[in-house]
C-alpha cells in the first residue's frame, strides 16, 4: 500500500479550470491514492481581496507533496488596480504575478518542459522531435526588481557607476522604466547542474546553454562561463551553446541537433513556447516548477479568457504535467500509462479538440485518454 498523498489543486483562471477538470478524470482512472485539496488562486482573489495568492494557498502548498495548478490572467498593473473591488482602490495596492510569485517563494529554481513530438499528431513540426527545455525559475529579468518610476538616487548612482549610463542623465523619473536582470552564480549551477543530471539519468547525448553573453556580458557572462564549469564533471555528455537569436532560427533549421537545452528565466521562457509549438502548440506543452522540497505542475499555457468554461481547448498538456508529477512522486508505472494512452488517443485521431482540427471537446478528450490507461498501470 503506497502513502496518501496531500495534492493542492489550483485551477486558477479561464481555461485553468477546463483543463484541470479534465487531468482529474485522467488522474481518477489510474486511482493514484491521493486526497486533492482546493486552493484558492488568481485574478478574483486579486480583485475581491487585493492578493492573487492569499496566504491561506502559500499555506496549503507548505503542507502538500505536490501540486497542480492549471493558469492565471495577469494584467498590467495600471490595469490590475483599476479592477480592484472600491475598497480596496487607491491603497497602493501592485499586482504581482502569483506564479512567478510561487516559483520564487518556494524556490521551485528548475522549470522542466520536455516537448515530445508524438507520432502522427498532425500539429507536429516534424515527427520525431523531442527536446527537453531547462529554464532557471528564479531569477534573470523575473527577479521582480523593477521601477516603474526611477528613484533619482538610483538614476545618479548608475550614471556613476556605468559610463554607458550618463546618456540618461536628464531623464526625469517617470521618462525611463528599470527592470533589474539578476543572475547568480548559484541559480546558474544549479539549474545547469540540474539538466546535465538529467541528460546523464535519461541518457541524452548533448545539453546545449542558451544565452546572450557576446553582447549581455555580466549576466549571460556569468552564466555561459558557469555552465562550462559544470559542464566538466559530466566528461559523457558534450556541451555547446548558442545565442538566444541564433538558437530559434537553427531550433526551427536543424531540431534534430538538439536534445536538452537550458537557459536563463526570459530565454527559457521565449525557447519553451517555440519547442513546444514545434510538437503541437501550446495544448501539448507541459511544465513543471521544481524545488528541492516542492513541485508544481502547470501547462505552460495561460488562461485564454476567449475559450473559458466552453470546455473546446486541448487538455493535453496539463495531463501530460499530471504525468509528470507521478513521475515526481515515483509513480512511474501510473505515469506510463497516461502517457501511452495519451500517444496512443493521438495516434488514433479519433478524439481531437479544435486545435488539431478536431471537435471533441476538452473532456471528451480526456475520457479518451482515460478509457486507454491500462488497468496494469494500477498495480
Ligand atoms: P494563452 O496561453 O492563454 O493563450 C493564447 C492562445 O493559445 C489562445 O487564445 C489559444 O488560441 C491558444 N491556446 C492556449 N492554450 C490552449 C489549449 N490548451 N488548447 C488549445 N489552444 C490553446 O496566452 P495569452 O492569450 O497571451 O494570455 C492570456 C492570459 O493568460 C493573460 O492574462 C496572460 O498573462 C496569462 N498567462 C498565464 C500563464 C500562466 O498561468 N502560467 C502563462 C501565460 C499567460
Ligand atoms: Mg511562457
Amino acid at each position: 500500500m503506497c502513502e496518501k498523498y496531500r495534492i493542492a489543486w489550483l485551477p486558477g483562471d479561464g481555461i485553468g479550470n477546463d483543463v484541470m477538470e479534465a487531468a482529474k478524470i485522467v488522474l481518477d482512472r489510474v486511482e493514484l491514492n491521493a486526497e486533492y485539496i482546493h486552493g484558492d488562486i488568481g485574478w478574483e482573489f486579486w480583485r475581491r481581496e487585493g492578493d492573487a495568492f492569499p496566504d491561506r494557498t502559500v499555506d496549503l502548498l507548505k503542507s502538500v507533496d505536490a501540486a497542480m495548478f492549471g493558469a492565471i490572467t495577469s494584467k498590467p498593473v495600471k490595469a490590475a488596480e483599476k479592477e480592484l473591488v472600491p475598497e480596496l482602490q487607491g491603497q497602493g495596492l501592485v499586482y504581482r504575478s502569483p506564479i512567478v510569485r510561487m516559483r520564487q517563494l518556494f524556490d521551485l529554481y528548475i522549470c522542466l518542459r520536455p516537448c515530445k513530438a508524438y507520432p502522427k499528431n498532425p500539429l507536429n513540426y516534424k515527427e520525431g522531435i523531442d527536446i527537453v527545455v531547462f529554464r532557471e525559475n528564479t531569477e534573470d529579468l523575473y527577479a521582480g526588481v523593477e521601477f516603474n518610476t526611477v528613484p533619482d538616487k538610483l538614476r545618479d548612482t548608475l550614471s556613476e557607476l556605468s559610463p554607458p549610463f550618463k546618456t540618461f542623465k536628464g531623464l526625469k523619473s517617470d521618462d525611463y522604466a528599470i527592470s533589474c536582470k539578476i543572475n547568480t552564480k548559484k541559480g546558474s549551477e544549479r539549474i545547469v547542474r540540474a539538466a546535465f543530471e538529467f541528460a546523464r539519468k535519461f541518457g541524452r547525448k548533448k545539453v546545449t546553454v542558451i544565452h546572450k553573453a557576446n553582447v549581455v556580458r555580466a549576466t549571460d557572462g556569468l552564466f555561459f562561463e558557469t555552465a562550462k564549469t559544470v559542464a566538466k564533471d559530466f566528461p559523457g555528455i558534450t556541451m555547446d551553446d548558442a545565442n538566444i537569436d541564433a538558437m530559434t532560427m537553427w531550433l526551427l533549421k536543424n531540431p534534430f541537433n538538439y536534445d536538452v537545452l537550458v537557459a536563463p528565466n526570459l530565454y527559457g521562457d521565449i525557447i519553451s513556447d517555440l519547442s513546444a509549438q514545434m510538437v503541437g502548440g501550446l495544448g501539448f506543452g507541459c511544465s513543471a516548477n521544481i524545488g528541492e522540497k516542492l513541485a508544481v505542475f502547470e501547462p505552460s499555457h495561460g488562461s485564454a479568457p476567449k475559450y473559458a468554461g466552453q470546455y473546446k481547448v486541448n487538455p493535453i498538456a496539463t495531463i501530460l504535467a499530471a504525468k509528470m508529477m507521478l513521475d515526481w512522486l515515483g509513480e512511474n508505472a501510473r505515469a506510463k500509462a497516461i502517457e501511452d494512452a495519451v500517444a496512443s488517443v493521438i495516434a488514433e485521431g479519433k478524439a481531437r479538440t479544435y486545435d488539431m482540427g478536431g471537435s471533441s471537446t476538452t473532456l471528451e478528450l480526456a475520457r479518451a485518454v482515460a478509457e486507454k490507461c491500462t488497468v496494469a498501470s494500477k498495480a
